[in-house]
């Protein structure tokens, strides 16, 4: 007889962070310094789909991603993987009529549909989706809150994709983690005119990963600890009201100054890290002349480890945003071209 296979999929979406995680506290466990808000886009434009399954014969665990076999041997990935068995194991011991998963080997396979080289946060999504597409296969029952203490494992910000809408990740207290996890600030249905724009300024691969970024910035920073202390924390609340009140010009003030105050601590280290490039400088600019014309704040952008800009504007402001940036963009939209062009657009709701 055909061995049975046991399979289960899911997607999560990439999530763009308006108050940035920058920083750990603790590095193993990513426990972050300072605690971080994101918006999730939505699931029809930028996502990974995931598929895990596990049977009897798999002689190995494996992961495709875009149909190339990815090194899943890093301290991360093995980190998700353990957490995740060990809750089925928890199942199983149970249920004595559970099937016998947490033994077998994984096969996960995951596409983007975006491309990964396009230097958009994919971590994110990618780790997301894994971890809920094995919770589902083994049949955990589990919240997103649960989910995101074992994403954040995989990548810091990936604990924030496990929903939708306008999402928190608490810095935490607790040294094991177990209070470093998100939740839910807004559904997206309570602000559903919020829309994204993603200019991809460079699809290089990035000159200095997270991870190597934030010890660097931690270790050498001054400016760092202030932004960490003083700064995020009094934004966290700001933001959260900012978002419970659909107050854009509460949000684009602080994603904006966010923002700033990150890559001006990258810019604070030994040696100084430059994420930002010209390209990403006439971005920040066109935006303050749009906001400026109106006079109020139309757009608000932000940008991650790299030089892709993430505009965020309201519905009703789609001339006066996606407008300009298409005659700054020209006849070149889409996610393709040459490294070095004019800008290049895609614009994407959340
Ligand atoms: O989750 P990581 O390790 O890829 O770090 C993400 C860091 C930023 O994207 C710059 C900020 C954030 O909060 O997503």
């Amino acid at each position: 007889a055909a061995e049975e296979i046991h399979r289960a999929s899911t997607h999560a979406p990439v999530n763009i962070a308006v108050i940035k995680y920058w920083g750990k506290r603790d590095p193993k466990l990513n426990l972050p310094t300072n605690g971080s808000i994101s918006v999730t886009l939505s699931q029809d434009d930028l996502r990974s789909h995931t598929t895990a399954s596990c049977a009897p014969s798999f002689t190995g665990d494996s992961l495709t991603l875009n149909g190339q076999a990815e090194d899943i041997s890093g301290a991360r990935t093995q980190a998700c993987l353990r957490e995740l068995r060990q809750l089925r194991r928890e199942v199983e011991a149970q249920d004595s009529h559970a099937p016998k998963l947490a033994d077998m080997k994984l096969k996960i396979v995951s596409e983007n549909n975006f491309p990964t080289a396009a230097g958009l946060a994919s971590s994110a999504a990618g780790f997301a989706a894994l971890v809920r597409a094995i919770a589902f296969l083994y049949q955990l029952p589990t919240s997103p809150t649960d989910l995101s203490r074992i994403a954040r494992q995989g990548s810091g910000s990936a604990c924030r994709s496990l929903q939708g809408g306008y999402v928190a990740w608490n810095k935490g207290e607790k040294d094991d983690g177990s209070d470093s996890v998100a939740y839910e600030v807004a559904p997206a249905s309570h602000w559903p005119d919020m829309r994204a724009l993603i200019l991809v300024a460079s699809s290089d691969k990035k000159d200095v990963g997270s991870t190597a970024g934030m010890q660097q910035t931690v270790a050498s920073s001054t400016l760092f600890q202030h932004r960490a202390n003083e700064v995020v924390p009094k934004r966290m609340h700001a933001m959260e009201k900012a978002i419970h009140d659909r107050d854009f010009e509460a949000f684009a003030a602080l994603s904006t100054k966010d923002s700033n105050n990150f890559h001006a601590c990258c810019l604070d280290t030994d040696p100084p890290i430059f994420y930002l490039n010209d390209t990403s400088r006439a971005a920040i600019r066109l935006c303050e002349m749009i906001n400026s014309r109106h006079d109020r704040s139309v757009c608000a952008y932000t940008f991650d480890a790299g030089p892709n800009a993430v505009v965020y504007y309201l519905a009703n402001d789609e001339e006066a945003v996606a407008g300009y940036f298409k005659a700054l963009v020209g006849d070149k939209p889409g996610w393709e071209g040459k490294r070095g062009q004019a800008i290049q657009a895609a614009q994407k709701s959340v």
